[in-house]
This record gives C-alpha cells, structure tokens and sequence, in this order.
C-alpha cells in the first residue's frame, strides 16, 4: 500500500465516523415517539433512515465477505428500501407500523456496524471497500436531508406544531435584493461529471446538450412576494397552474 492510498483511506475513516455521527445528531432533539412518526406514504420514519442508512454498509460493504453474520438477518427485509437486485421488501407506506426492532435496538446495531466499517477501513485488506463507503457516505447524507423533510412534514401534522428547531431570528437589516433575470448560456453545452471526484452514476457520462433561450432570477422568491401572489388571486387563475398543481388545489382546497 502506498502512502498516498493510507492517507486517502485515513481520510475516508474520519469521514465516514463523522458524517455518521452528524445523522445522530439531527435526530437529538428528537423523541422515540418523533422517531416513530411516518406522515404520509412517501415519508419514513426517523428510526426507519436510522437504520436503512446502516443496513445499506451492512448490504454492500460488510456483507461482501462471506463470513459476516448480520445484526439480525430478518431486518434485511424491513431496511432494504427499494434495492430489488438484493431482494424483497416491507411496504414503504408501513414503515411506520414497525414498532419493533426498538430505537434502542436500532442504535445499538447503527454502533456495530460504524465499529465493524471502521475495523474493516482500519484493517486496508479491502480495495473495494474505500470506494464503497464513500458511495455510502453519499447515501448518508441524501438520508440526513429526507430525516429533515419528514419530521418536518410530522411536525407540521401536528396542531400543537412542534418545532425542529428554535426559529434563528432574521437579521434587522434582512432586505432582498431586487429581482432580476439573468439570460443563460445558448447552444451547445456539456453536461455530466468530470474529474476525479465522486459522482452517481446517473452523473455520468458526461455528454451535450442543447441550451434553449432562458432566464433565471438572481434571487429565490421572497415570502412577501409569495403573499402577494396569493392575494392577487394566484390561487384562483388556473392559467397560472400546471394541471397537478391545479387538480391538486381543486381536490385539497
Ligand atoms: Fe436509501
């Protein structure tokens, strides 16, 4: 092994604890009950990412050496999410009936498998393995940004309306530039991953595309602009609407 493939291995180490560390971290604030919550059928649960995200290094790092014997081999079926090659899985919108395995259980097997792909890091016998872990870092994180959304999403259910978080109070001085459009690139450009970096495979190969006249606005809209918009009718001028945005109005109200 070459120094330089020791320290990128390092590297992946320190990452990998940290950036499995940061998902506990989003949920400390956070209940089992909170945890338990599933909203709709296109959220899950906190516990269910929890312990998805350590399933998918238990699936595609650990369980590639033939003599690794899994947490509770009966979990594959409720932590595979939709990896149909790897086998069958537990309805996405019953994950939250799935009172058990405990949170307790959850985050004791989350505290084997970071020891086991720690060990297996530290260890460097394993080519492959920097790689895949980087891959399920990637995953961590789309995760962390789904936990958020859906408690969210269960919070807002809530008429009590729990916060994530105490509100960061905006800044006195808070003004919005103005708006503008900014004209795009015409023509042919490229588009896809390039370089060495990690990139999904849906990022690649890199490739043309032709760039049709467009604008973009400097800026996101403000909430007072969006206030605006809705006491200037938006919501009753179908012409304004895609038609699931409208149908979804009609239905809702
Ligand atoms: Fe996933």
């Amino acid at each position: 092994m070459t120094t330089g493939h020791t320290c990128a291995v390092a590297g992946i180490a320190a990452r990998f604890l940290q950036l499995r560390q940061r998902t506990l971290e989003l949920c400390a604030g956070l209940s089992a009950e909170d945890l338990q919550l599933q909203s709709m059928p296109d959220a899950s649960p906190g516990k269910w990412h929890l312990a998805h995200t350590s399933w998918f290094f238990e699936q595609f790092v650990l369980g590639r050496d033939p003599a690794y014997r899994p947490r509770d081999p009966a979990w594959h079926y409720l932590f595979n999410s939709y990896y149909q090659s790897v086998g069958p899985m537990h309805a996405r919108p019953q994950r939250g009936l799935l009172s058990r395995p405990s949170l307790d259980e959850v985050r004791d097997y989350r505290r084997r498998i970071d020891d086991a792909v720690a060990e297996l890091l530290d260890r460097g016998d394993d080519a492959e393995a920097p790689g895949l872990v980087e891959l399920g870092l990637q995953h961590e994180q789309q995760h962390q940004e789904l936990l958020l959304t859906d408690i969210k999403h269960a919070f807002w259910c809530n008429p009590l309306q729990p916060a994530y978080r105490a509100p960061i109070a905006a800044p006195a001085d808070a003004k919005a530039v103005p708006l503008q459009f900014v004209a795009g690139r015409e023509g042919i450009a490229e588009i896809g991953h390039r370089g060495e970096g990690f990139a999904f495979d849906n990022e690649t190969p890199r490739h043309r595309t032709l760039l049709q006249p467009h604008a973009l606005a400097n800026r996101l809209v403000t909430n007072a602009e969006y206030l605006a918009f809705v006491r200037e009718g938006g919501y009753r001028e179908p012409g304004l609407w895609l038609s699931d945005g409208w149908a979804t109005l009609q239905r809702e109200g």
